[in-house]
């Protein structure tokens, strides 16, 4: 910080931020019948791939947004419980979309873990402000077998596979510098160009949703939601419901 306090900036009035919703519209008729292809439909536009219904640009979405393009579209807020209810929420990537779930990648060692060990539902909100739209995922999480974990974790960067194996990811650690030691360490025992093992502690969690809802920010905050819903017993040849709910 180099500003002195003559020039500090008026502290932004967060009671007067906001933005009227104008890109455009969603109804129950304009979205697919299974909402893992809707889901694949949106994160190309989020990712500035239009497809070929919806050819919305990423240039010309955050030129009328006026703001940019996009950063990390795949970043989605994680949410989940203790077995007592207390809930923690913290950003992950997505690095996968099968035909009926959604992977991500994290120590096994993790407080999500613990808590997706004690309670295996959890939630996933995508928010992707160039488009004006949110997608909120309601579903249960397990692991993901070793094979395509140890296939993910083997197309990382080499220094993010001996990351992996340093932190002892959610622990409290005395300083920087343990990890900063531990990866010296790991690059003498895996040096470049060898082969990093998948560590024990470090895989993937894929989640299959019962709720996924699509929301497209309208004017008015009068904001069009299209939700689908499934039991979460149900098979994979049960039809989604669709409704739309209230903004
Ligand atoms: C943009 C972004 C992406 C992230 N991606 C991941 C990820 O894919 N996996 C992960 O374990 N942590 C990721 N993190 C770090 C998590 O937010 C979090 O700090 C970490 O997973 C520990 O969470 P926990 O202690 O609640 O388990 C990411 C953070 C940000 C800001």
């Amino acid at each position: 910080m180099n500003s002195s306090p003559h020039e500090a900036p008026q502290p932004a009035r967060i009671d007067q931020m906001r933005r009227d919703y104008t890109l455009g519209g969603l109804d129950i008729q304009d979205v697919h019948d299974d909402p893992l292809v809707q889901f694949e439909l949106w994160f190309a536009e989020a990712t500035g791939r239009p497809h070929d219904a919806h050819p919305v640009t990423r240039e010309s979405v955050a030129q009328e947004a006026g703001i940019p393009g996009w950063f990390e579209p795949n970043a989605m807020t994680l949410s989940t419980t203790t077995a007592a209810g207390d809930v923690t929420s913290r950003t992950v990537l997505l690095k996968g979309i099968t035909s009926k779930q959604f992977v991500f990648y994290t120590s096994y060692e993790s407080t999500k873990s613990r808590q997706i060990a004690a309670n295996a539902n959890v939630s996933l909100c995508f928010f992707w402000p160039h488009l004006q739209r949110q997608v909120l995922v309601s579903g249960r999480a397990e692991r993901t077998d070793r094979e395509s974990s140890t296939a993910y974790f083997q197309s990382r960067p080499y220094e993010s596979q001996l990351g992996a194996h340093a932190s002892t990811q959610s622990s409290t650690i005395e300083s920087r510098e343990i990890l900063e030691q531990r990866m010296a360490e790991l690059a003498e025992k895996y040096p470049p160009n060898t082969t990093v093992p998948l560590p024990e502690k470090w895989g993937g969690y894929a989640v299959t949703p019962v709720e996924i809802e699509f929301w497209q920010g309208r004017t008015n905050r009068l904001h069009d939601r299209i939700v689908y819903t499934r039991p979460s017993d149900a098979g994979p040849q049960t039809p989604w419901q669709l409704s739309r709910r209230s903004p």
